[in-house]
């Protein structure tokens, strides 16, 4: 690849997680690692993993993340995906509408923020690339989606890890959430497969995605079982596209959808909106069990 040498490679550009047990990224894992699957062969068939959403029709209901810091990759300017793009809650809002207008000129077909970024390690907000960002209340994620609308796109915010923050966005009027703890920025943040079956009981017309440490279709499974509509894959695919570039993150896009389908054959899911969480057991019992 030509541009390999310009790319950095992975050690310093992942951001290195904390040793210890406030680790969220540790806990996720090991929280999906611990819920098992039960078989359903009788009458199934081979399932059909392709995704409508907001009048679009995708092969996977597996995305890629929202990812900065990039450096180089992407900037050859060649055919871009369908993309959601996902912008800082930068202080000064002003920014934020004007990179929302920006995308949507430039095919984004939906616009959101992380909204999970406003808080720095050292309890300050934060600033990324010499930015501040700020905190926002729910009259902003208002403001914003009322914005995202008059461009004519949904609005996503990203970054929702409690039933508390998913209710204010779906009354606020977000079209979706990702349900994440954006690769542990959060100490001993709750696994989102944990929280999801009770975000999904107090909201109703957001769709939801989730991701962190979606590192296979086998993960992908697990959250979409417990609730989300659509799910993202982060540093599992880093690897191999600062490596090889595209054709690696494509190879592993297609071992995931492999992964996924095959688990959806064998639990007689047929299509994305036929998952049922009863398939789920954690520490021997169903998942949910009182
Ligand atoms: C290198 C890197 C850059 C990222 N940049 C952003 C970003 O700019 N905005 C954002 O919302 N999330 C960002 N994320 C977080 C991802 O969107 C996603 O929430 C997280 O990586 C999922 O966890 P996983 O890496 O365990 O799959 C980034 C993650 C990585 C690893």
């Amino acid at each position: 690849m030509e541009r390999e040498a310009n790319w950095p490679g992975p050690e310093g550009l992942i951001p290195a997680l904390p040793k210890d047990a406030s680790n969220a990224s540790w806990h996720t894992r090991r929280f999906l690692d611990e819920i098992l699957i039960e078989e359903r062969i009788i009458g199934t068939h081979v399932a059909d993993i392709s995704m409508q959403l907001w009048g679009k029709r995708f092969a996977s209901p597996i995305m890629m993340p929202a990812f900065s810091h990039l450096n180089k990759a992407g900037l050859d300017h060649s055919p871009i995906a369908e993309t959601i793009r996902i912008i800082k809650p930068f202080a000064d809002s002003e920014k934020i509408r004007a990179q929302m207008d920006f995308a949507v000129r430039h095919r984004a077909f939906a616009v959101g923020i992380d909204i999970d970024h406003s808080i720095g390690t050292d309890g300050e907000t934060d600033v990324v690339d010499g930015e501040r960002l700020g905190t926002l209340t729910d009259r902003d994620i208002e403001g914003f989606a009322e914005f995202a609308h008059k461009l004519g796109v949904p609005f996503v915010a990203k970054g929702v890890l409690s039933s508390r923050d998913a209710a204010i966005c779906e009354k606020a009027g977000a079209d979706a959430i990702v349900v994440s703890h954006h690769h542990g920025r959060l100490p001993f943040a709750v696994p989102p497969a944990m929280i999801l079956p009770d975000i999904r009981k107090v909201t109703g017309k957001m769709k939801i995605f989730a991701d962190c440490s979606v590192d296979d279709g086998r993960d992908a499974y697990k959250l979409m079982a417990l609730g989300a509509d659509a799910v993202s894959t982060g540093r599992a695919i880093l690897p191999g596209l600062l490596k090889e570039g595209a054709p690696a993150v494509e190879k592993k896009m297609r071992q995931m959808n492999c992964q996924l389908k095959e688990l959806m054959g064998y639990t007689g899911v047929e299509t994305l909106d036929a998952f049922d969480a009863t398939v789920l057991w954690y520490h021997g019992r169903h998942f949910g069990a009182e």
